[in-house]
Parts: structure tokens; C-alpha cells; sequence
């Protein structure tokens, strides 16, 4: 494993990941709970859509944790209390399990749907199955453990934030500039 990265801050590539898998994901998680609402007619395309964001999430953070497990990140601030620690590396270890676990889920239960068509990767290609049953009863199974992976990335998420901005403001610490390129240290980390 190349060595700690010498600023304290994460490397350029893990930065650019991040950010991009960030703003992807929320988009996701919008698109995928505003699915039921879409009338009939339109919902294709928008399933479409989401399909093919779902495995791009995918092929990005298998490429995020193949970096993640050859480039150690910058060692947690110091002032983190054990608790906040354990938290922080759940959080982040949670992350990994959700950005591989939900898009093979939804793969298979695509797979597994005898009413859904093969999933088509932006239209450039179409995926082939999962190895899973074809049966409407495991998708179903697989459509409610979907949901409720959409439900934990949204705690994932706000447990980040609240993280972030505990440290921003009530620790005055440098978790934010670790990760933001360009940004500037705070005075006080
Ligand atoms: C990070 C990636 C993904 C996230 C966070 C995500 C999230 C979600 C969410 C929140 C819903 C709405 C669940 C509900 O309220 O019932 C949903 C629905 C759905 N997703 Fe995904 N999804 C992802 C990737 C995928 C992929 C890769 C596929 C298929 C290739 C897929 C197929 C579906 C389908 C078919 C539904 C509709 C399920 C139903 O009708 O009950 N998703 N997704």
C-alpha cells in the first residue's frame, strides 16, 4: 500500500471520486424514491436512466475502493474522540457496502423480473443477467431490500453531514479541507 499521503488531506483521485459518487448518489436516491410517482407512460425512460447512473455508481466505487485499499488515506484528526472514530470508519465502511450492494441488487432483481428487459447501459450495450433465478416473487424480495438500501444511504448520508459540520463548527477542525480540493486550512486546525 502506498504511503499516507504527506499534505493530511486525501489524494486527488480519492477527492475526485468522492465528489462525483456524492452528487451521482443524491441524484440517485431522488430519482429512485420519485420512481412510484413518474405516470406509467413516462416511467421507462426515467428507469432507464436510473439503471444505467446505478451500475456508472457501481464501476466508480469499485474503482474508489481498489484506490482506497492501495492508497492510505490521511490519518483521522486527532481531536476525534473514540466514539466519533468508530463512527466515522462505520460510516464510511457503510458507504462501501451501499454504492456496491444497492446497484448489484438492483441488478439482480432486474435480472430476476420476468417483466423487465435486459438492462441496457446507456443504451450503448445491453448488461447480461445476474446469475439469479428468473422469478417475480425473489424480485419482489429483492425490491423491498432495494428500498430499504435506498433508506440507509440517506442515514449514510445524513450522519456524514452531521459529522462534517460538527467538525466544521463545533471542533474548528480540518475534516472539509481533507477532502475539498482548492480549499483553504482553517486557521484553528
Ligand atoms: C447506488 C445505486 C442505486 C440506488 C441508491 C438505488 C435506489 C433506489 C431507490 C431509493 C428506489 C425506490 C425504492 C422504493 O421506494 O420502492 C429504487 C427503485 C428501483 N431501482 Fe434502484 N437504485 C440503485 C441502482 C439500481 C440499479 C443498478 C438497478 C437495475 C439495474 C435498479 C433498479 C431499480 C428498480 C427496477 C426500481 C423499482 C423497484 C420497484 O418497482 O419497486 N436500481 N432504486
Amino acid at each position: 500500500m502506498t504511503a499516507t499521503t504527506t499534505t493530511g488531506r486525501y489524494s486527488a483521485v480519492a477527492m475526485t471520486l468522492h465528489w462525483i459518487i456524492a452528487f451521482v448518489l443524491v441524484y440517485q436516491l431522488v430519482l429512485g424514491f420519485s420512481l412510484d410517482g413518474i405516470p406509467r407512460e413516462e416511467r421507462g425512460a426515467y428507469m432507464g436512466v436510473h439503471k444505467s447512473l446505478g451500475i456508472t455508481i457501481l464501476l466508480l466505487s469499485v474503482l474508489r475502493l481498489a484506490w482506497r485499499l492501495t492508497h492510505k488515506p490521511p490519518p483521522l484528526p486527532d481531536d476525534l474522540k473514540p466514539w466519533e472514530r468508530m463512527l466515522s470508519r462505520g460510516v464510511h465502511a457503510g458507504f462501501y457496502v451501499l454504492l456496491i450492494g444497492a446497484p448489484l441488487g438492483g441488478w439482480a432483481m432486474s435480472t430476476a423480473s420476468t417483466r423487465a428487459p435486459p438492462v441496457s447501459f446507456w443504451g450503448w450495450f445491453e448488461l447480461p443477467g445476474l446469475p439469479v433465478p428468473e422469478s417475480d416473487a425473489l424480485a419482489k424480495q429483492l425490491a423491498v431490500g432495494h428500498a430499504a438500501a435506498g433508506a440507509i444511504a440517506v442515514i449514510l448520508i445524513a450522519l456524514h453531514l452531521a459529522g462534517v459540520l460538527k467538525h466544521m463548527f463545533v471542533d474548528g477542525n480540518d475534516v472539509l479541507w481533507r477532502m475539498v480540493p482548492g480549499l483553504k486550512k482553517p486557521p484553528s486546525a
